[in-house]
């Protein structure tokens, strides 16, 4: 008997909707919302009513891809959290009355867990890309950065994570201070390429096992632009390309020596990166790197499933699906919630 879910996310900035059959993807759409570019940031009002105008079309448009009817979907997945409330309450309230409208069941959603189960989500029948268990999933975006020991579809240790800064805040904020836009990510990263790493030397920090600092690197950023700024009122225009390179470089120097230790200490071999980060062209090279330094085995996500989609979620609840873990009608959003 074939399962089909219908995903549904909406916990920041996308309204995204995803039907995937059997673990195969049949549709994956989403809708970002440009309102917020003209902030510099996500406006958490704004995104809730953007969500509220993009639900419906982009759920139809999920369902009229698949090629399915309506009546042939078996389970509703949605995020319930974390993330924006006003957002994912849109989600959430949608999920429920759809799945009632339905009578079908609803299945709960970990937005964390996805990013890591989109490494699961096939493309075709004979896609068997999927990483084997136990495996290391290094989950870095604007908010969470994490080392997660992954043991099976529902059974993820968080090992290390950040204790500030996320490595995409440090993006985002130092871009924000350059003046490069929002969000800086992306920007850092075309700018970084034809810049050289070596130009400036930030500080990394020195905090024991596997967590994570960014915000001892985004200081030493402010204090070098401010103590140039001084000398020279052009230095951020001169010199941008060699800060965003030297900037990326150290982010990805404090992940992957993390990310180094716990793969030597575990003895794991098998390591994934997710999240919206995972689009960095250099961390994506530094993944290949160390996968021919230490023979490991590296698995880097599509762009299309680094940042936020449904076809995460609607993976993650076929296998939820498989265990029967369904949610009751009264589940309401989390704007924090841990693995
Ligand atoms: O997972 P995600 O889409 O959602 C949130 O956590 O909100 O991640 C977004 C983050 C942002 O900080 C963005 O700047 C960063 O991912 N990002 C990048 C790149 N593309 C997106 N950071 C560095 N290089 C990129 N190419």
């Amino acid at each position: 008997m074939s399962i089909t879910i219908l995903g549904i996310e909406s916990s920041c900035d996308d309204t995204s909707s995803s039907v995937i059959r059997d673990g195969v993807m049949l549709s994956n759409v989403i809708a970002s919302q440009a309102v917020h570019e003209a902030y510099g940031g996500v406006v958490p009002e704004l995104a809730s009513r953007a969500h509220q105008q993009n639900i419906i079309p982009v759920v139809s448009e999920a369902i009229k891809r698949a090629g399915i009817d309506k009546s042939q979907i078996d389970a509703i997945a949605f995020t319930r959290g974390p993330g924006l409330m006003g957002s994912l309450l849109v989600g959430t309230s949608f999920a429920k009355g759809f799945s009632a409208a339905l009578g079908i069941p609803m299945i709960e959603v970990n937005h964390l867990q996805a990013h890591v189960l989109a490494h699961f989500i096939k493309e075709s029948e004979d896609d068997n890309h999927a990483p084997s268990f136990p495996f290391l999933c290094l989950l870095v975006s604007g908010g969470n950065s994490q080392i997660i020991k992954v043991n099976a579809y529902n059974d993820m240790e968080v090992i290390g994570q950040t204790i500030d800064d996320a490595a995409g805040e440090a993006f985002d904020k130092c871009a924000k201070v350059m003046g490069l836009g929002y969000p800086g990510g992306p920007i850092v990263n075309r700018l970084a390429n034809e810049g050289n790493p070596k130009a400036f030397t930030f500080s990394k920090p020195h905090i024991p096992g596997y967590n994570y600092s960014f915000s001892g690197l985004k200081t030493s950023f402010l204090y070098t632009l401010r103590d140039e700024l001084q000398k020279d009122p052009d230095f951020i225009e001169k010199n941008k390309k060699d800060l965003c390179a030297s900037l990326q470089a150290t982010v990805i120097d404090i992940l992957m020596h993390k990310l180094r230790m716990a793969a030597k200490n575990l003895n794991i071999k098998e390591v994934a990166v997710a999240g919206g980060v995972s689009a960095n062209s250099g961390l994506r090279d530094a993944f290949l790197d160390h996968a021919k330094r230490y023979g490991w085995k590296v698995h880097i996500p599509k762009f299309s499933f680094t940042t936020d989609n449904a076809a995460m979620v609607a993976i993650t609840g076929y296998y939820k699906y498989m265990d029967k873990e369904f949610c009751p009608m009264d589940a309401a959003p989390f704007s924090r919630v841990q693995i």
